[in-house]
């Protein structure tokens, strides 16, 4: 077990307390490993004094999954001492959408500088680092292969443990994350409504690493419809805020139907998008033409008002009926404004939501969720792999529980 390990297990307090003890009993000398260990937590305990370091782990995550090159340094899984993200979101938009190949080229230009602002804004180097998490999956091949061969390579040349993240566990530890005016820390059991570009699950998490899944999409993923629906109202690429933006002018949104999915915890949107692909059509909107029309506007924020009733009704109905203490959201859509005032409006019980910045991708989350795997001795080995469908309730042990469902 590493020294950082070691770190968590037991306070600053009771070595020093072991040391005395330890030199008040024995008065010969100190072996060279010895008083170098003293000199160690002599050296830490006065820094900490300082304020300078924590005992606290330090994580660097790495994440690649899609189309944001991130890197990022957590202390203690819950503060984030340095988190760069760089987006390609510029370069994919001027093809309407993710360009695979592009997307892993760009991920192989940005990695290293991204990775070293992430150092160097944490003030730390890689003896300062107690593992290296970086997201296997699920995502792009091409892209995940960058992180995962960087961080591999990071972990063999600094002797460092290896943890392969689920993405979408990534999302979830967002809300583990110190933000300012943040309501509490998430407590189990709990609810979490994972929406993004390619996933909309609800998620029951009994414990750290322990999830039972409720439900899922049966088709388009939330972000994938906001996606898709700004396409055809020719609103540009991400959907999510360029419809969030332009519903905001709206007066009478246009009435969309929902997918209730009666007796199930699925969600399904693929319907809702053909709605709104059938009433632009008939309303002679294309996607060269829409610009940003009124009917546009109204359609959009029916589209979205459609989206956030369906998501926030299903995910409030499951947490009633599973008896959970807390909500909460996870995601790219999670950023919606929308979304997050809706669900906190319509649950009686607490809802905790990451902020915006924290919802969509970045490597924070990821460094985090390596905190928690790392505190339970779970690192990965050097034969890991990405897995581009790599789904949720497969890396992890599903417990059922006394929860009520
Ligand atoms: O989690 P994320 O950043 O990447 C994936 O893991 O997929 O989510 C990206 C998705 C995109 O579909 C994007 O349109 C959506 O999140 N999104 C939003 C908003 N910001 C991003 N959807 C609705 N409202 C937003 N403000
Ligand atoms: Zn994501």
């Amino acid at each position: 077990m590493s020294y950082e390990v070691l770190e968590t297990r037991y306070s600053i307090l009771t070595r020093l307390m072991g040391f005395l003890v330890f030199m008040i009993k024995d008065d010969t000398d100190y072996s060279r490993m010895e008083s170098k260990m003293l000199s160690w937590v002599c050296c830490r305990a006065s820094l900490m004094v300082k304020g300078i370091v924590t005992l606290e782990m330090r994580i660097l995550g790495i994440e690649t999954s899609c189309d944001e090159t991130a890197a990022a340094v957590v202390e203690g899984g819950t503060r984030i001492l340095s988190n760069i993200v760089a987006s390609q979101v510029e370069i994919h938009a001027r093809y309407g959408g993710i360009v695979p190949e592009v997307a892993s080229r760009q991920h192989l230009l940005s990695a290293i500088p991204i990775l070293q602002r992430a150092l160097a804004e944490a003030g730390a180097d890689f003896k300062d680092i107690a593992a290296i998490a970086v997201t296997n999956g699920p995502g792009l091949a091409g892209s995940l292969l960058v992180g995962v061969n960087l961080a591999k390579s990071l972990a063999l040349a600094c002797d460092l443990p290896l943890i392969g993240v689920n993405h979408l566990e990534g999302h979830i530890y967002a809300n583990w994350i110190e933000e300012e005016g943040k309501n509490g820390l998430p407590e189990f059991p709990l609810l979490c409504l994972i929406v993004s570009g390619g996933h909309t699950d609800l998620v029951l998490m009994e414990g750290h690493g322990h999830y039972r899944q409720l439900g899922r999409t049966r088709d388009d993923a939330a972000g994938e419809a906001f996606d898709k629906v700004a396409r055809i109202l020719g609103l540009g690429y991400p959907g999510g805020p360029v419809i969030e933006q332009a519903a905001k002018g709206a007066q009478s949104p246009y009435r969309l139907p929902r997918a209730w999915l009666k007796g199930s915890d699925d969600f399904s949107f693929s319907g809702l998008k053909t709605a709104v692909f059938q009433m632009a059509r008939d309303l002679g909107i294309t996607g060269e033409s829409a610009t940003s029309s009124q009917m546009v506007v109204e359609i959009a924020a029916g589209f979205q008002e459609a989206v956030v009733d369906v998501l926030v009704a299903k995910t409030v109905g499951a947490a009633r009926r599973c008896n959970v203490k807390q909500i909460l959201l996870a995601g790219g859509v999670a950023a919606n404004d929308e979304l997050r005032q809706a669900m906190i409006r319509r649950s009686s019980l607490p809802v905790l939501i990451p902020s915006p910045i924290l919802c969509t991708d970045n490597a924070a989350m990821i460094a985090a969720c390596g905190y928690f795997r790392l505190k339970k001795g779970k690192t990965s080995g050097w034969d890991m792999d990405v897995n581009p469908g790599l789904r949720l309730v497969e890396i992890t042990q599903v417990q059922s529980s006394g929860v009520q469902s």
